[in-house]
């Protein structure tokens, strides 16, 4: 039998890699387990209510594209956050969380050899692995474009030249950033759709950490696109109630974008049809008009923020993160201290390299480690205090 070869060369994902450096090795204690970020705070109790009080709603399918109740839930958020009008018929469309959307809209509208282009796909490096999937699905060209400390963390994808640019199809951006924190200012978004209009392209704008964040609340690229007065078609922005909320489970996020764009993702929806249950989307709905269970699920991460920074601090390679789940530790070589961590003391990081791939002769997540911050502060308080020992022994 045949597979197609394209699949076949894609790395082994993030948490494979990490089985493969820490499974033959014992833990060197109790387990302390910081290496997934999947949000563990408690969600609103009103949601299970909701889903309960509209259950008769599992009977029949549910609309792809979201209720008109989810999608004008949404854009009220989006008005209120953002002061940015959009259209709850022809600007949003409702997706399973944003990593289906993520990888299924870049099938969707990225354009390859068959329509005579040749569709390079621009990935910020490091990158969350779902945007080389999509682009590998799509048969896009994938151009890495380092986002390191020297450049704040995002990609200078102007530096490319002409010539790509012209090639582009869609460049991805994730604001606040997975793995470093790190949030693109306004000035920056403006730019990158200034480019994106030149050169004729689309930005997949990642916003799913919007509403985690250490004392600024950051901008989307719908703010870049109305001050420049553009229209919505060169951007498709990506949330969901994973990370605001703490429903990963739910599986409900949105897409907004320009209506053209829209429509040609309803029409390709059409065929693979995957939606979120209708009592799930009311709790969605519902989820998107309250700001109370956001404000304190965020002033739970400011706080383990500011622990990390008590614990951590006076190490050279620490920095505080913007925003988002992760602190991103320059350790010097990240995968050798991961190993360490893990054989001296039980504690499961990721190393940086996993999440970026080497291009240009660098990987420019080699020298970090990626830790979540979404265990209880008494275990997160254990592993940074581990951690910690770890460096000041230098041993790795
Ligand atoms: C950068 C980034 N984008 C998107 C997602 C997908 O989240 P979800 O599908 O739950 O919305 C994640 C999940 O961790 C992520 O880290």
């Amino acid at each position: 039998m045949q597979f197609p070869e394209r699949f076949g060369r894609l790395p082994s994902y993030t948490f494979g890699q990490l089985r493969a450096l820490l499974d033959a090795h014992a833990p060197g204690g109790d387990v302390i387990d910081v290496s997934v970020g999947d949000p563990r705070h408690a969600f609103p109790a009103w949601i299970s209510e909701e889903i309960s009080a509209n259950s008769c709603a599992f009977g029949r399918y549910p609309p792809a594209c979201g209720t008109f109740e989810l999608r004008t839930a949404i854009c009220d958020w989006i008005d209120s956050r953002y002061q940015v009008e959009l259209d709850a018929d022809t600007n949003v469309v409702s997706t399973c969380g944003s990593r289906e959307a993520l990888f299924n809209f870049c099938v969707a509208l990225c354009p390859g050899n068959n329509d005579g282009c040749i569709g390079r796909v621009l990935i910020p490096n490091p990158f969350y692995q779902v945007y080389l999937g999509g682009t590998v699905a799509s048969q896009g060209i994938p151009e890495f474009v380092e986002a390191s400390e020297q450049n704040g963390f995002f990609p200078d994808f102007a530096f490319l030249g002409k010539e790509t640019l012209d090639q582009t199809s869609i460049a991805f951006v994730c604001t606040p950033s997975n793995p470093q924190g790190a949030i693109a200012s306004l000035e920056y978004l403006e730019n990158l759709v200034a480019l994106a209009v030149k050169h004729n392209f689309r930005i997949f704008s990642d916003e799913c950490y919007s509403e985690i964040y250490r004392d600024t609340a950051p901008p989307s690229i719908l703010q870049a696109v109305r001050n420049l007065g553009v229209g919505l078609e060169h951007v498709v922005v990506f949330n969901s109630l994973s990370k605001r909320s703490n429903l990963p489970g739910l599986r409900s996020g949105f897409v907004v974008g320009g209506s053209e764009t829209i429509a040609h993702l309803k029409h390709f929806r059409s065929y693979s049809e995957p939606a979120t249950p209708v009592p799930l989307q009311m709790a969605a709905a519902r989820a998107w008009r309250d700001e109370g269970h956001v404000a304190a699920n965020r002033a739970r991460y400011q706080s383990k923020y500011e622990l990390a920074e008590d614990i951590l601090g006076e190490f050279q390679g620490f920095r505080g993160p913007q925003a988002g789940l992760y602190l991103w530790l320059n350790v010097g070589d990240g995968e050798k201290f991961a190993l360490r961590l893990w054989k001296t003391r039980g504690i499961r990081t990721v190393p940086g390299a996993y999440f970026a791939t080497e291009a240009r002769g660098i990987n420019p997540g080699k020298p970090y480690v990626r830790v979540a911050l979404v265990a209880e502060e008494d275990e997160l308080e254990r592993g940074f205090e581990g951690i910690g020992d770890c460096l000041k022994s230098g041993a790795f």
